[in-house]
């Protein structure tokens, strides 16, 4: 028997994707459609999402199937995002995948969309499985966990406020740069001099403890506040024009230098020296960058491809896989949860 063909529907935010997947990586279809519509309010607004996602589906479904040369009826199993992220964006695929597996009779897999930002990077690179440290961050998780193998998971850390990606696209509102705020942000950064301003590193401190509660922990609120505070004192100088790029470098390398002490914090705690990069903040070249230093030679970073690493299809297609060989079927009663808790995540004991 071949490798399943699956199909991996992802409506979670502001990208409609879809991807066909022979096997573990063969992507022979994988359309990602980036919503424009959300621009002018320099944030996602969710009726918009879902509006567009409704619009769009049925055409980047049919144009990845299309870039396939399949057949919708040759698929093996259909593979959907339930969650987490915004409730009628999440609808609008986990409404598509249901209809599509009822009328082609094919089993549904529904996918949590922090578990396929894991597996984005096993799709380009067959070495990047468990075991593994893993650093989830997209602009609605901070997720600092240890995997033991697929499916087993321990959560090690998480943000206590705002997610990471969430704090670059606050603070690159602030700035007066466009959205999504991460890429502007990395991009400005290059300009500037990220010594020119000193940002605080919330959660690290000199007398911290692999026993305190905030050992592995995130927080970027207050790193969010202190740049607001920044920004609003060159603006009343009237030099923001000139040190935006400083401001952008500077909030950048603090983000970096956090997630970075945190990640090590957990490769020192596993003694597990195989870091996975996921989710949109993975992305940047600084983190990845650092993250390899301070890994230094006798450790491996595992990330995707930008294209990757930010939201689509082919991730979710690739943990549909798993989810598949694993027996999980959704029933056709499923729904939708914003709030969905992460599968086989256990806490770690203090
Ligand atoms: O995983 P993702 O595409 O969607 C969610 O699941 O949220 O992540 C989106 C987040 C946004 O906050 C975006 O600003 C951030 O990832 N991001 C970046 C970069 N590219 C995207 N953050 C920092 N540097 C980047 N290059
Ligand atoms: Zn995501």
């Amino acid at each position: 028997m071949s490798a399943p063909l699956l199909l991996g529907i992802e409506t979670s935010c502001d990208e409609t994707s879809a991807a066909v997947l022979r096997g573990e990586s063969e992507l022979l279809g994988h359309v990602i459609l980036s919503q424009d519509v959300h621009e002018v309010y320099g944030g996602v607004v969710p009726e918009l999402a879902a509006r567009a996602h409704l619009q769009r589906i049925d055409e980047v479904v049919a144009a990845a199937l299309d870039q396939a040369g399949t057949r919708i009826t040759d698929l093996d199993a259909i593979a959907v995002t339930s969650g987490p992220g915004l409730i009628g964006a999440l609808l609008v695929g986990v409404s598509w995948a249901k209809a599509a597996a009822f009328a082609l009779d094919r089993p549904l897999i529904a996918v949590h969309h922090m578990e396929a930002h894991l597996f984005g990077p096993a799709l380009e690179n067959p070495d990047a499985h468990p075991p593994f440290v893993a650093l989830l961050v997209s602009g609605g998780h901070t997720l600092l966990l240890h995997a033991s193998e697929w499916g087993r998971y321990q959560l090690l850390g998480e943000t206590r406020d705002d997610a990471a990606g969430e704090a670059f696209d606050k603070v690159a509102k602030m700035l007066g740069l466009p959205y999504p705020g991460g890429p502007a942000i990395e991009r400005a950064a290059l300009e500037g001099k990220a010594d020119h301003f000193n940002l605080p590193r919330p959660m690290v401190r000199g007398n911290q403890g692999p026993d305190d509660d905030d050992w592995f922990d995130f927080s970027f609120s207050g790193l969010k506040t202190a740049v607001a505070t920044l920004v609003r004192t060159l603006d009343r100088a009237g030099t923001l024009d000139r040190e935006r790029n400083h401001v952008a470098a500077a909030f950048q390398e603090a983000a970096v230098d956090v997630l970075a002490i945190k990640t090590m914090r957990a490769v020192d705690h596993t003694g597990c020296r195989r870091v996975l990069l996921g989710g949109g903040v993975s992305a940047n070249r600084r983190l990845r960058e650092e993250i390899a230093v301070r890994l230094g030679s006798d450790g491996d970073v595992l990330r995707a491809s930008p294209r990757l690493s930010l939201d689509n299809g082919a991730m979710v297609a690739r943990a549909g896989l798993f989810r598949l060989q694993r027996g999980d079927r959704a029933e056709l009663d499923l729904s939708a949860d914003a709030s969905l808790p992460f599968p086989g995540l256990i806490r770690r004991r203090r």
